[in-house]
C-alpha cells in the first residue's frame, strides 16, 4: 500500500492597490526611510483602504486566483482553513464566509489563530488531514488585514505591517512529495510582549478600552526580536538535523517575513547561501499569516518538482517552528 503524503498543488495570492511606502510614513510619524530599510528591510506595504471590506475580501480574491490558475472546481474541495489573526469578527468564522463566498458548498470551514504562525501551523493541520485519508483537497488560506488594527502614531508597529492574503491548496501525494517534518512550538511567556490588550473575553471592549486606546497591536519590539531570532534559527537548524539534511541538500527558504534582520540570522545558522533565501518583505511588509503563501505566490515559478524547501516562523504567543516540505511540481503553464 502506498503511504499518502500531503503536497502543495496549486497557489493562489492577492494583495490590495494601495501602497504605503517608506517616505509616507514619514509625514504620519517620526521615522524615516533610512531607518526603516536598514532595521527591517521594508520599502512599502499594501493596504486595503475600503473601510467596508474585511480579511474575507482578501481571503476570497486569493482563494479565487488559486481556482482560475489552478483550473480548481470549488466544489470539490473538502476543507477551508482559514489561518488568520483578524478575522471580519469575533464570532461568526471568517472562513466559513469565505467558503460559501467562492462556492465552496461542500466544504466545512474555520479559523486557525496562531498569529504570525498561523499559516505554518495551519499547513502541519491541512497535512494531516489528507494525510489521514479522510480528505482529498484541503484549502489552506492566510490572509490578514493588518490595517485594522495598526495604530498609525506608533512607530514600533505601523512601520511593519501591511495586508495580504494567500492560499494552497493540499492533496494527497503517492511519490512521497509534499510535507515530511514538522517542529511546532509555542511559550506563553509571549503574551506580554505581542498582543491587542483589550476586545476579547479578559478585557471586554468598554468606553474605557477604547479611550484608552487598547484595541490595536502593540509589541515589545526587541524582546519579541530576541526571542524570533533564537526560536526560528533554532527551529530551522533542528528540523535539517534530525532529516539528515546539509545546506547543500536545501533549495529554498521560505521564512515568515517580519523583519529581513531576522531572516537573515536563519539564513546564516542554516549556513545558506542568499540566492536561496526568498523574500518580498520589501514589497509587503509583515502581513501576518500571509508572508509565507506570498512568498510561495511570488516565487512559485522557481520551484521545481521534488525541491528541499524550509518554512520557517515565529510569531506573537509565542508561536513558532519549521516545516520541511518536498515541493511536488513544475510549474503550470498558463494557457489562457
Ligand atoms: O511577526 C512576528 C512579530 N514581530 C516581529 O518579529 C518584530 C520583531 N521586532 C523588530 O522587528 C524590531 O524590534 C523593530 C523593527 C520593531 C524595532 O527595531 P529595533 O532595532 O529593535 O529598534 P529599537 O526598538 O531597539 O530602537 C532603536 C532606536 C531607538 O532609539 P534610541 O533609543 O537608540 O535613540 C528607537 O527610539 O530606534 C528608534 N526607533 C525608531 N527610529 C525611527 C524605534 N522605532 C523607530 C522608527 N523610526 N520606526
Amino acid at each position: 500500500m502506498n503511504t499518502i503524503t500531503a503536497a502543495v498543488t496549486a497557489v493562489g495570492g492577492y494583495v490590495p492597490d494601495f501602497v504605503l511606502s517608506n517616505k509616507v510614513l514619514e509625514t504620519i510619524v517620526d521615522t524615516n526611510d533610512e531607518w526603516i530599510t536598514s532595521r527591517t528591510g521594508i520599502k512599502e506595504r499594501r493596504i486595503l483602504k475600503d473601510v467596508d471590506k474585511g480579511t474575507s475580501y482578501l481571503a476570497i480574491k486569493a482563494a479565487e486566483d488559486l481556482l482560475a490558475k489552478g483550473g480548481v472546481n470549488p466544489l470539490d474541495i473538502d476543507l477551508i482553513i482559514m489561518a488568520t489573526a483578524t478575522p471580519d469578527m469575533p464570532v461568526a468564522s471568517t472562513g466559513v464566509y469565505v467558503a460559501t463566498a467562492i462556492g465552496a458548498t461542500n466544504a466545512f470551514a474555520f479559523d486557525l489563530e496562531a498569529a504570525c504562525s498561523s499559516f505554518l501551523y495551519g499547513m502541519s493541520v491541512a497535512s494531516a488531514y489528507v494525510q489521514s485519508g479522510k480528505y482529498k483537497k484541503v484549502l489552506l488560506i492566510g490572509a490578514d488585514k493588518m490595517s485594522s488594527i495598526v495604530d498609525y502614531t506608533d512607530r514600533s508597529t505601523c512601520i511593519i505591517f501591511g495586508d495580504g492574503a494567500g492560499a494552497v491548496l493540499f492533496e494527497p501525494n503517492y511519490e512521497g512529495l509534499g510535507l515530511q517534518d514538522e517542529y511546532l512550538r509555542s511559550d506563553g511567556v509571549g503574551r506580554d510582549f505581542l498582543k491587542i490588550d483589550a476586545g476579547g473575553s479578559l478585557h471586554p471592549t468598554s468606553f474605557k478600552t477604547v479611550e484608552e486606546n487598547r484595541h490595536n497591536i502593540v509589541q515589545d519590539g526587541k524582546t519579541v526580536f530576541k526571542y524570533a531570532v533564537t526560536n526560528m534559527a533554532d527551529a530551522s537548524e533542528l528540523i535539517m538535523k534530525r532529516n539528515d539534511l546539509t545546506n547543500a541538500d536545501v533549495d529554498w527558504l521560505v521564512p515568515h517575513q517580519a523583519n529581513k534582520r531576522i531572516i537573515d540570522a536563519t539564513a546564516s545558522r542554516m549556513n545558506l547561501e542568499e540566492s536561496k533565501v526568498l523574500m518580498n518583505i520589501e514589497k509587503y511588509g509583515n502581513t501576518t499569516s500571509a508572508t509565507l503563501p506570498l512568498v510561495i505566490y511570488d516565487f512559485e515559478h522557481l520551484f521545481k518538482k521534488g525541491d528541499t524547501i524550509i518554512f520557517a516562523a515565529f510569531g506573537g504567543g509565542f508561536t513558532w517552528g519549521a516545516i520541511y516540505l518536498k515541493w511536488a511540481y513544475d510549474k503550470k503553464i498558463n494557457l489562457n
